[in-house]
Order: C-alpha cells, then structure tokens, then sequence
C-alpha cells in the first residue's frame, strides 16, 4: 500500500502566484520571462490561485547525488538521469518558515521536515526548509502520528499538525493540517494534492480521512471546487503551473473531455487503445496519472508497441532501448471510445541516460497486473503531452492536448 512517487533532486526556487480575486505579486526568482508574462494575465472576477512553480532537473542540480532505487520490474536500470521535479515555495506558522515543496498528484498528504528531524540514507532533508512548530504561535499538534511509505523504498514519519499556511503571492490557508516528519528517507517535502481516500491513515488501515491542501483552499473560500490544474510544460521548460480552482484555456487544443475516474483511490483514468504507426493497441485499463513519477509503467503488449516502434529500438530485460535521437512522430492515446487523443512524441520516451554510441534508454515500464504498487502510470513523460483539470471532489479528470505557450487566458472551475 505505497504511493508511487520517485524522488529526484531538489533545486531552483518556486516563483510566483496570481489570485483571481486578489493581486499579483511575484515573489522569489523568476528567472523566466515566459512566467513574468503568464502572471500579467488575471481573471479579476473569480476565484483561483495560479502558481508558478520551477522545474528542476538532473543536470541543473548542485546536489546529483542520491542515485534512484528503480520500481519493482517497471525500469530495470537504475534512474539516475533527468527526472523533473516541480517545486513551490511556502511559508508555514506564524513566523512564516520558509519551505520549498515537491507536487506530487500521486499522493495526498502535505508533509514538511521538522528542525529537529532526523534525515536518512544520508539524504540532506534539510535543505529546502524545515518547521519548528514551537516558534509558531499558530501551531497545533494533532498528536496523531504520520507514517507514509513511497515506492521507491523511501519513508517519512512524524505527527500531523495544524498550522497556516502562506502561499507565494501572500494567500494564507489558516490552520491546514500537515504532517510534522521527525524522520525521513526522502531528500525534499511533499505536497501531495491527490484523492482523501489515499492519505497516509487510510493507507494505514485506518477509516477516517481529513481535508488535505485542495479542500482546505475550497473550505476556506479561495477557490470553488477542490480541483486543480497541472500544466507541465514543455521537456525544455523551466517552469509550469498549478492552478489551484481555474483553467487555463490558453494551455490546450480542442476542448478538454472528462472523464470518471478509473480508481477508487488514485487519480487517473481509462485508456482505451494507443495507435501507433498505423497499427492500434488495445488497452484499456485505468492509468493512474502521477506527476511525482519520471516515467510511464504500461501493459506488457502496449510498451512493446512503443517500444518496437522507437526508431533503433531493442528489447533490454525489462524495458526498451531506442536511438536517442527519434524522429519527428508521435503516438496517439485514445480516450472515450474515440472521443479524444493525445499525441505522445516518440521523444518522450527516451531517457538521457546513454547505454552506448547512439543508443538510450527509455522511459518506458511494464506494470503489472493487479499490483497496486505497480498500476499502469503516466509520469511526466507522458503527462507533458496533456492539460489535465483533477477534480479530487468528484474524482474525475479533464483533459485535453497541451499547447506550450507563454499566454494565459484563466477561468475559475464553478
Ligand atoms: C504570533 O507570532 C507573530 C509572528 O511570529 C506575532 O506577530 C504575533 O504578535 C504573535 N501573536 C501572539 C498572540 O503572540
Ligand atoms: C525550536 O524553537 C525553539 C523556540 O525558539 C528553540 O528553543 C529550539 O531550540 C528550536 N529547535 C531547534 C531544533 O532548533
Ligand atoms: C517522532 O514522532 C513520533 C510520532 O509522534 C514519535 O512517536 C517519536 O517519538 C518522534 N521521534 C522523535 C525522534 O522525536
Ligand atoms: C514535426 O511534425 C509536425 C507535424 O508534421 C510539424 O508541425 C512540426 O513542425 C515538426 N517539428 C519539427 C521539429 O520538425
């Protein structure tokens, strides 16, 4: 009972927040002039907060240390390489401690390092901030312990909190609970913004769910629906956004289709078949979409569609090898019986990490079936391709093709 999420690498500083029925105010470093412009651009009547957050790669990293434990079967070389990693800043309590967090749709508790915490595996947690609950006058301890399991091996544990949480821009989400890690594996904290039913004390067998970051935005007013967007950018961007209530209609082609959830607990929803090269796969099965995991896990026949069809591709144990330059194709995801695609480019799926003269890994993973541990997944490869909208209050998601543009055109979800 794990969430997927693979760590990578701290880095860069979260930038800047746009509220729709407040004022813009860009904080930190933003380096990127593509973001400045988003951030002129505001629906004044309605209610969202529109984030800017930093990607972080392997090779920006000043700390490219801690290689990757690879999941079980689904890449059987180790990921060592250029992983994204989506990063906001927040400042926590009264005396607004500043923490740097990872987004993680793959899993649904927001949890920080304490400053007396004890880091593991030689990991530097520390780096990105900590929490001293006894310097805010706002903190409350929860006295309910915390303990969550990450399929990479990694694990945190402490004790959930209540405390105020200031988001970049100066929004600031009163008594939100979190969780407190006195002890943890994992290099960075996490926001985790995915469904209540896959919060760490349900996960621990436990019946009685608490309203994570989304909810309490909603709760407190600040946006409509606990719902989201996540526009990842392009592999060469150095900045996406999370748009906590709204949509971004600038950031996508054709209109976004809805879709159910395919799972109780996840978020992700049905693929029915992927058309590759003129031949169809069928699929069919529920694909959890994870923007904490760097590459895709797929049925066995529908990663060897991909992978057959990479250009200069051989078969390596667990997964593909392919050229690491490809051609200028792409794959097509079918939803809704046909009634939308996404375009995946075929350089997607190569990973930076070279085998040899010309040849590269790839992104590409084999789930297995029924191991929750191991679901079929879009990690970023993959989810760079989409705009996705999650609704974790109804448990759907809209997508649609993402179109890499610097424009904002926002509108509050009712
Ligand atoms: C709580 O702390 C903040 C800053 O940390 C301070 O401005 C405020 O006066 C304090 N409030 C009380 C009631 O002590
Ligand atoms: C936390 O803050 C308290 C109050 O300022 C201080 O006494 C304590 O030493 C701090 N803990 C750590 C680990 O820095
Ligand atoms: C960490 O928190 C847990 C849960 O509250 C507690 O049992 C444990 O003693 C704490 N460990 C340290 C080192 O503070
Ligand atoms: C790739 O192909 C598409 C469609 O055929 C075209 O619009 C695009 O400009 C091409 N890109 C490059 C880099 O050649």
């Amino acid at each position: 009972m794990i969430p997927r999420f693979i760590f990578s690498y701290q880095i860069f500083l979260a930038l800047a927040l746009l509220v729709g029925q407040g004022l813009a105010l860009p904080t930190g470093d933003a380096h990127n002039q593509d973001l400045i412009s988003l951030l002129t651009k505001r629906d004044t009547g309605s209610k969202f907060i529109l984030m800017g957050f930093s990607v972080a790669r392997n090779s920006d990293s000043e700390q490219p240390t801690d290689p990757l434990v690879s999941l079980n079967g689904a890449v059987s070389s180790p990921i060592d390489n250029k992983l994204y990693h989506y990063n906001i800043d927040l400042e926590v309590g009264s005396n607004k401690q500043k923490i740097t967090v990872d987004v993680d749709t793959g899993s649904s508790d927001f949890w920080v390092v304490a400053t007396d915490a004890t880091c593991q595996k030689g990991r530097k947690c520390k780096a990105q901030g900590t929490y001293n609950a006894s310097q805010s006058n706002t903190s409350k301890d929860l006295n309910q312990p915390f303990l969550l399991g990450y399929i990479d091996g990694s694990t945190t544990s402490g004790t959930y909190y209540l405390d105020d949480i200031t988001l970049p821009g100066g929004i600031t989400a009163k008594q939100a609970q979190f969780a407190n890690a006195n002890t943890t594996s994992s290099p960075f904290a996490i926001l985790g913004i995915g469904l209540k039913s896959l919060e760490a004390p349900i996960l621990a067998g436990g019946t009685q769910t608490y309203d994570n970051f989304p909810w309490v935005l909603k709760n407190q007013g600040f946006i409509n629906k606990a719902a989201y967007s996540l526009f990842l950018s392009s592999p060469s961007a150095e900045s996406g956004t999370l748009l906590f209530g709204g949509i971004d209609n600038a950031k996508f082609e054709g209109p976004l289709y809805k879709l159910s959830g395919a799972f109780p607990s996840r978020l992700g929803v049905k693929l029915d078949s992927i058309a590759v090269d003129g031949g169809v796969t069928d699929s069919s099965t529920g694909f959890v979409f994870d923007s904490g995991y760097s590459y895709s896990s797929w049925p066995k026949a529908t990663a060897d569609a991909i992978g057959s069809a990479l250009q200069g591709s051989s078969q390596s144990g667990n997964s593909w090898l392919a050229d690491c330059t490809q051609p200028n194709k792409t794959i097509t995801l079918n939803f809704g019986n046909g009634a939308k695609q996404i375009r995946v480019p075929y350089s997607s799926f190569i990973a930076p990490e070279q085998k040899s003269t010309g040849t590269c890994s790839t992104t590409i993973g084999y789930s297995v079936d029924g191991n929750y541990d191991n679901l079929p997944t879009f990690g970023d490869d993959v989810l760079r391709s989409f705009y996705v909208v999650y609704d974790i209050e109804e448990n759907s998601l809209q997508i649609a093709q993402a179109v890499y543009t610097s424009q904002s055109d926002v509108t509050a979800i009712e």
